[in-house]
């Protein structure tokens, strides 16, 4: 029988992450992601996911800007792939991280219509990252930035670190690798859950119209962005961290158009799918807060994938490094169900 998705299958051990879908628990190299994505800077969790390397994101950041001038894309992900694909095979893994960030940032800000702005070496990554896709930051977004890209940092063997980890298994180089990973998390069901989380809320509109417009949504067979999980049957642990960073920004200040919707929707969101599929709990996941955070952050839908892979390059820099270190060529089979080279004769 084949299994085309591989379900169940494990390839590796490591001691990257460890993801209990029944008790809710995502642990980062032993932590609890919510400590890791605590202090808001992406350097804790990087340091955390890759011990081994040096990280010096400012210097980087700066050779990596200049690198990047002519990089161009119709999307963000195009944008970032062109962006690694002029680097040097065994481009230094800070090199990579402040590549996707600065390419990613640089996409975003020319699609406002501003010109590149230079990396500011005194700043923390996820602040000056966020300076320069927005055009402005203080400290409080950028910790709320950070804290995202913490979060999403590493989750099990997800398609673009097991696409990593594949292009590794042959011997392959990193920077290679990284450029598989950013194909699969350039496919929507990766990357791409958080803009239609949008759309969602949209459609709901004002907190009164959440029980029609879910009623709605399910009577019509559609699927509720933002719930649900392959993994998860509790809520997404990865949902509070980030829940909590924009509730960080607006006691800080700040607005977010959606926090308030976003918590009247998610209640009602639930009660409404426990009586549509009993028997299969379906709990917010990581997009749903992910969506309200980054449209706080002034971000719109088609940053979100680029903005993901600035925070997932670090889990996929420490599982090319395990690869590396412990794994095999990595090469399952297919049963052939194609036609015969020749046909037997008869011998009747
Ligand atoms: N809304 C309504 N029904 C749902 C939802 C949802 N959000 N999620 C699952 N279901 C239902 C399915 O219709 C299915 O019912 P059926 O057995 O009658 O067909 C049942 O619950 C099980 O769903 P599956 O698709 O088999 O479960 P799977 O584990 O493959 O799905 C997935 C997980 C794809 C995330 C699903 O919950 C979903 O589509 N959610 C909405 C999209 C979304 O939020 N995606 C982001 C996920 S987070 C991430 O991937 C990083």
């Amino acid at each position: 029988m084949v299994n085309g998705g591989l379900e169940g299958v494990v390839v590796a051990e490591t001691t990257t992450s460890y993801v209990n879908g029944q008790t809710g628990e995502l642990w980062i190299r032993g932590v609890p992601v919510a400590e890791v994505a605590a202090d808001g800077r992406f350097e804790t969790a990087l340091t955390r996911m890759v011990p081994e390397a040096s990280f010096e994101l400012g210097p980087a950041r700066v050779a990596a800007h200049r690198a990047l001038a002519p990089a161009r894309g119709e999307s963000g992900m195009v944008a970032l792939r062109r962006a690694v694909a002029q680097l040097d095979d065994e481009a230094d893994e800070d090199v990579l991280v402040a590549t996707i960030a600065v390419a990613g940032a640089h996409w975003v800000g020319q699609r406002a219509g501003r010109p590149p702005m230079p990396p500011d070496p005194t700043l923390d990554h996820a602040t000056d990252v966020l300076r320069m896709a927005t055009g402005y930051a203080d400290p409080v977004r950028g910790r709320a930035f950070g804290t995202y890209l913490a979060t999403v940092i590493d989750h099990g063997m997800n398609a673009s670190t097991f696409a990593a980890r594949v292009v590794t298994s042959t011997g392959s180089d990193c920077t290679s690798a990284v450029l598989a990973a950013l194909g699969a998390l350039k496919g929507p069901l990766h990357g791409g859950a958080p803009g239609p989380v949008l759309d969602l809320l949209d459609a709901i509109g004002t907190p009164d119209r959440a029980e029609a417009v879910i009623a709605a949504e399910l009577a019509a067979g559609r699927r509720l962005m933002g719930f649900g999980h392959r993994v998860y049957r509790v809520r997404d642990p990865r949902a509070a961290v980030l829940e909590g960073a924009v509730d960080a920004l607006v006691q800080a200040g700040h607005t977010s158009p959606r926090l308030e919707l976003a918590r009247v929707v998610e209640p009602v969101a639930v009660a409404r799918l426990a009586e549509h599929k009993p028997g299969r709990p379906l709990h917010a996941n990581v997009e749903f807060f992910t969506a309200v955070l980054l449209d706080a952050l002034g971000f719109d839908r088609a940053a979100f994938t680029p903005l993901f892979a600035m925070g997932r390059i670090g889990g996929w820099l420490a599982h090319i490094r395990e690869q590396r270190a412990d794994g095999r060529l990595i090469r399952p089979r297919a049963t052939y169900v194609g036609p015969a080279a020749q046909a037997k004769p008869s011998t009747t």
